[in-house]
């Protein structure tokens, strides 16, 4: 396993419904991660929590995270939100590409144009991958490596290597159908064959990888001992501090 700070990124989606609640969350969170550095904990509120929950964390070690974010950085784009507001609220790392999101239509080509406006103004992209679904001819492989291949057309290897990719397989995502540790462990290996084969080997090991995808208390420590990847996306079990704090307890 590498040596790196594992990564835990909570992934709140459109919830919860009030500030109040919003709130409320982060401070629990916050609580149990007052000092401990390790694992870096991410928490990524929808936007009209971001501002809110910016402050309660903001003397913990607890780092803040958007959703998305678009790729002009300011001017008449109605209903988006740019890399420069979010900046100015605090917040250090942006996901994109998230598999619900490329559901509504986002492309690769624009994931790869949002990466780098995050990137130029030195925010931490976690970028998602992932297949929709698992054919017996392994063609699932080739949709990851083209993922991979569309940042590797634009990102140089200094840029690369200040991505997190998190490999989120839609079929896992919120169904409880969590991906065994050989898939991800086999997963592991293959994103950094590939990233190898785009760059080199020094520089794909530096990509830190993620794993996302029903990850629960429950499988969290396996999950992370033996399927290598540096940490978790989580959606569903980052809205209870309790479980969000035992998954994030089973890498420390
Ligand atoms: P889940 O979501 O943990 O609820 O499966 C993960 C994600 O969508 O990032």
């Amino acid at each position: 396993m590498k040596q790196t700070v594992p990564l835990i990124v909570g992934n709140w989606k459109m919830n919860p419904v009030t500030m109040a609640d919003a709130v409320a969350l982060s401070i629990a969170i916050a609580r149990k991660q007052k000092t401990a550095l390790e694992p870096q904990v991410v928490i990524a509120p929808s936007f009209p929590h971001l501002s809110e929950v910016g402050k309660k964390i903001k003397k913990s070690t607890v780092a803040l995270a958007a959703q998305d974010v678009y790729t002009q950085p300011l001017g008449p784009f109605t209903g988006e939100v740019s890399i420069t507001q979010l900046k100015d609220l605090g917040v250090q790392y942006v996901i994109v590409g998230h598999s619900e999101r490329r559901a509504l239509g986002e492309t690769d080509e624009l994931v790869c144009e949002k990466v780098q406006v995050i990137l130029k103004h030195q925010l931490i992209p976690i970028v998602c991958i992932g297949e929709r679904e698992r054919d017996e001819q392994a063609n699932f492989f080739t949709l990851i490596e083209d993922q991979l291949r569309s940042l590797a057309e634009v990102l140089p290897a200094a840029a690369i290597k200040k991505v997190v990719v998190a490999y989120e397989p839609i079929w896992a995502i919120g169904t409880g159908n969590t991906a065994t540790v050989e898939d991800v462990k086999e997963m592991q290996l293959f994103i950094e064959t590939v990233l190898t084969k785009l760059y080199d080997r020094s520089t794909a090991r530096k990509v830190r990888l993620l794993y996302g995808g029903s990850v629960k208390p429950e499988n969290a420590a396996l999950l992370h001992q033996e399927g290598d990847m540096e940490g978790f996306l989580v959606g569903g079990a980052s809205l209870k501090a309790e479980d969000f704090a035992a998954i994030i307890k089973a890498v420390s």
